[in-house]
């Protein structure tokens, strides 16, 4: 059921309630058309503290996240633009989407699965990334769903992604559900369901800066990973299949660390910075249960984002590719300007089953895939 904002807040007030659902609203407008003709939607949420988050139903995405900082002044901390044009552009690095049907890297675009070889298009040098070409989840136009309930809002968006789309095995029907509570921590549940065996790793791309979208570096952020582990890369950027230590190298974030302080020793490898997956730390959590991945503070705002999931890695990249195209307000999107801390099973992993230590990502009939990652955003004084 779609409710504007006005029938919410009557329905509140028809109750006579003051509760933490009197200030939760959802506002739908229009956001032009994409190329093919649909309608492009965004949402606003809004939560009982002023924070707001916006989604648009193309790709699913995360749009918009305005939060405050420590004397209680917002700002919006994720990339994107002004407008559909700017989505549909090439300097749409897959901002704020939902990514799939594998998010991250496939090897030569290629996998075998119960003995059949199936091929991807590649559109990373000779690999696979983020789905693929015309039709991978961050462009496609979902259907969006706004709901109002139990004191939290958000926006449900569902899509069938048809047998062999961008080359994948199986009709896929897939979920994800954004909600945003009062304190302040937007929620992201992804589910999906196929006819036939096939590979998925769906995840969120924003692009954070906590000084705000546009903000000239993430470099003096200090970043937190819950990882004693990361898996290195190829000259391709692909998983070699080691798992390795932090240890004594510049990917070690166990203890808070500025991103900056040692990225300019990873600028000459394959990597060219921090582009890599990380093994998070369990610490025997059962299969599902959440656990902190991240921590990200902007000294200078005081904003934070915690990352929590019930994924097995987190793959942290720190805009190396970013070039100083335009974003949001026309401010530009420079090299190394935002950081992406995304949830996720390990990158190849369709080439890698039965690796040791290696994570599973075949669904089959019958069995659901779920995938839990929780954005909190706080302050530190
Ligand atoms: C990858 C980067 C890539 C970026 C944008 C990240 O998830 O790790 O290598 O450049 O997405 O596509």
């Amino acid at each position: 059921m779609r409710r504007s904002t006005l029938q919410c807040l009557l329905f509140v007030v028809s109750l006579g309630m003051i509760a933490p659902a009197a200030f939760a609203k959802v506002t739908e407008t229009d956001f032009g058309k994409t190329k093919d003709g649909v309608e492009a939607k965004v949402f606003e949420v809004t939560n009982k503290n002023g924070m707001k988050v916006r989604l648009m139903n193309r790709g699913a995405t995360l749009i918009g996240v305005d939060v405050p900082d420590r004397d209680g002044k917002l700002a919006d901390v994720v990339f994107g633009f002004d407008d559909i044009a700017g989505y549909e552009s090439k300097a749409n690095s897959y901002f704020g989407c939902t990514t799939g049907r594998y998010a991250n890297r496939i090897a030569k675009g290629k996998f075998t699965l119960d003995g059949k070889e199936y091929k991807l298009f590649t559109n990373d040098g000779p690999n696979h990334l983020h789905g693929g070409n015309g039709e991978s989840l961050d462009k496609v136009v979902w259907d969006g769903m706004p709901f109002d309930k139990d004191g939290v809002s958000g926006v449900e968006f569902t899509y069938t992604s048809p047998d062999g789309q961008e080359g994948y095995p199986g009709k896929q029907e897939m979920r994800v559900t954004f909600t945003l509570n009062d304190k302040n921590e937007l929620k992201i549940d992804y589910s999906a369901k196929s006819d036939k065996p096939t590979v998925l790793n769906l995840t969120n791309h924003a692009y954070f800066n906590l000084g705000g979208a546009g903000s000239p570096t993430i470099n003096d952020h200090v970043l937190k990973l819950n990882a004693d582990k990361y898996t290195p890369v190829d000259d391709t950027l692909i998983t070699t299949g080691e798992l390795a230590p932090v240890e004594g190298t510049p990917l070690d974030f166990r203890t808070p660390t500025a991103i900056g302080k040692r990225v300019d020793q990873l600028t000459k490898t394959s990597a060219l910075g921090y582009d890599h997956n990380f093994v998070l730390n369990r610490d025997g959590a059962a299969e599902g249960e959440l656990v902190e991945a991240a921590k990200l503070v902007d000294p200078k705002s005081g904003r934070t984002l915690t990352v929590i999931t019930d994924q097995p890695g987190i793959q942290f990249y720190g805009g190396n590719f970013l070039t100083g195209n335009k974003g949001k307000g026309g401010k530009p999107y420079a090299y190394r300007s935002a950081c992406a801390l995304e949830t996720q099973v390990f990158p190849d992993s369709p080439n890698k089953q039965g690796v040791e230590g290696w994570t599973d990502c075949v669904l089959r009939p019958g069995d659901e895939y779920t995938h839990t990652c929780v954005y909190a955003f706080g302050v530190e004084k």
